[in-house]
């Protein structure tokens, strides 16, 4: 496979292709994925539930984030790694450049920060730096404690248009990429036709640029209750490069995610 580029990410946006992007938390899986055409590997802090065994991601480190990433840039030498800056680690700027700069020193060729419009500061430092981001917006699980579950977001008007004002004012400090996590489909269609930047969503429907799963719930391997946006993409299938090969393709012709994967307003 040969290897993607943020260039080639924005072309993606502008052409119509669609993005398909997984998490990835070792070299074996990540070998796969790489060779199943996953245009973005997503080295995610979902690891601390589904690796670590955790029940939310509160509790992974940075060193825990930098040894995986490690991990996954061992099995795709080329593949482009999205990491995620894990709980805390870009509350303050000086942290964010500190923690920013061990995942890029780990493999990373972006990394992604939860949060809203008061990421805009930690975007333009890290943009400064050299360092290109990812803003999560939508439900931020690091915030579990405070949004009192794993709820859909922007169901209401307000906060559909804090999510919208959000957007805005992170693609304006210079974020590379927007992640949207558990929005009603038409506000994250909504978003994704106002900016220029490709939009990657995760149980935000259809009309995103891109989309992004979990990796064990891509295979079915969910302990818990699946939620609605999740696809078993190894039923039916005979291996999991061959899961991972389905997963590219029904994102790239768009047959994934359907209105049953999608919440409404
Ligand atoms: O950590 C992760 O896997 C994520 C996805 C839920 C998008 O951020």
């Amino acid at each position: 496979m040969k290897a993607i580029t943020l260039t080639q990410l924005q072309q993606m946006k502008q052409n119509g292709e669609k993005i398909a992007m997984l998490t990835a938390y070792d070299a074996s899986f990540a070998a796969l994925e790489h060779q199943a055409g996953v245009d973005v590997l997503l080295v995610g802090d979902s690891l601390g539930m589904v690796v670590q065994g955790h029940r939310s991601t509160v509790p992974v480190r940075t060193t825990d984030m930098a040894y995986h990433t490690r991990c996954v840039r061992q099995g795709a030498a080329d593949a482009f790694l999205l990491v995620d800056m894990p709980f805390m680690a870009n509350c303050q700027l000086t942290d964010t450049v500190k923690n920013a700069k061990r995942l890029m020193q780990a493999g990373a060729n972006m990394v992604k920060l939860e949060g809203s419009h008061w990421l805009t500061e930690h975007i333009q430092l890290l943009l400064q730096a050299g360092v290109p981001s990812c803003a999560h917006i939508g439900l931020t699980p690091q915030s579990v404690n405070q949004l009192g579950g794993y709820k859909v977001q922007g169901r209401d008007k307000n906060n559909a248009d804090t999510l919208i004002a959000s957007a805005q004012a992170l693609e304006q400090a210079g974020a590379a990429l927007l992640l949207i996590e558990c929005v009603p489909s038409p506000l994250a269609k909504r978003i994704t036709q106002q900016l220029s930047i490709p939009v990657i969503g995760i149980g935000a429907g259809a009309d995103c640029d891109g989309q992004v799963l979990v990796m064990h719930d891509a295979l079915g391997l969910n302990h818990h209750s699946a939620p609605k946006f999740v696809e078993n993409f190894l039923a039916g299938q005979s291996s999991i490069l061959d899961a991972f090969s389905a997963y590219v393709k029904a994102v790239k012709a768009s047959t994934f995610p359907t209105a049953q994967h999608s919440y409404t307003e």
